[in-house]
């Protein structure tokens, strides 16, 4: 094999070796409860400029998860951190989301990320909506020029740390009204490790929402430890579902 073959090989097969190309974002995790210890560190790790948004920044395990994330990560009052970031990660409970969005300031043209699982106990024990609006449209109706999009609710922080835990890729379903943002999601969700899927405008969170209520019904309610996970599946002639 002639040099030139030999260095075009080569170096072909090093640039197919690499992660998909990643721009570096400046990301708010509001919140520093479980989703935000799995993916702080992880974004920091992909290049990102994590900031951490926390109602109390200086306890000493906020300090310590800063010190872990490393890469310039940072910890400070969330409409800080907002204000410093072009993509909002709202890892809070659903009770105070939008109390906390309402303290985050001018988030025009910003992404905010909705991992968020709403549900109210009912009479019966069993989990409900809170109402018939999901926890994304009551987000993006308090912001409406952020873009928001639906995503990473369907998945436990074990997949959330490890998105090979399961041995399978595991699809992320994103929704959200913007393209562009749903685009830029979709990179963050793929770089992390999950396939994401589009599932359409932001007026279908609440069906992943519902996902939510299956497992904790059956896990919480009916004593059996049930778990979906989506992952998709290539056919040659999509069926229709009937
Ligand atoms: N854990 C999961 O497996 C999982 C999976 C999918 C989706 N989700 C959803 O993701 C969101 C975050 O979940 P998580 O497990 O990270 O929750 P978490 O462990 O309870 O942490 C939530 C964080 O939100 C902040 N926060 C702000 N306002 C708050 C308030 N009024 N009360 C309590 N905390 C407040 C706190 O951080 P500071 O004290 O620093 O302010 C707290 O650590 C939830 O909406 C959940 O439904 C969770």
């Amino acid at each position: 094999m002639s040099m030139r073959r030999h260095f075009i090989l080569t170096a072909s097969l090093i640039l197919f070796a690499l992660p998909p190309a990643v721009q570096a974002e400046a990301i708010a995790l509001i919140g520093t409860g479980e989703v935000s210890q799995a993916f702080g560190p992880r974004l920091a790790a992909l290049g990102h400029q994590v900031a951490y948004g926390s109602r109390s920044p200086d306890r000493a395990e906020i300090q310590e998860l800063v010190r872990q994330t490393g890469d310039g990560a940072s910890a400070t009052t969330p409409a800080e951190a907002a204000a410093r970031a072009d993509i909002i990660l709202l890892a809070v409970p659903w009770t105070a989301a939008e109390e906390v969005v309402a303290g985050l300031g001018d988030l025009s043209g910003k992404i905010i990320i909705d991992p968020v699982n709403p549900r109210v106990i009912a009479e019966d024990g069993y989990r409900d909506f809170p109402g018939n609006t999901s926890n994304a449209e009551r987000i993006q109706n308090l912001a409406p020029r952020a873009f928001v999009v639906k995503a990473f609710n369907t998945i436990s922080t074990d997949s959330m740390l490890d998105p090979d835990a399961l041995g399978f890729k595991l699809s992320v379903p994103i929704a959200g009204n913007d393209a562009a943002a749903k685009k830029t999601v979709a990179g963050l969700v793929e770089a992390l490790g999950y396939d994401a899927v589009d599932v359409g405008p932001v007026r279908y969170a609440h069906v992943i929402e519902g996902l939510y209520l299956l497992r904790a019904n059956t896990r919480d309610v009916l004593g059996v430890h049930f778990e979906y996970q989506l992952q998709r599946r290539e056919t040659a002639a999509p069926q229709t579902i009937r």
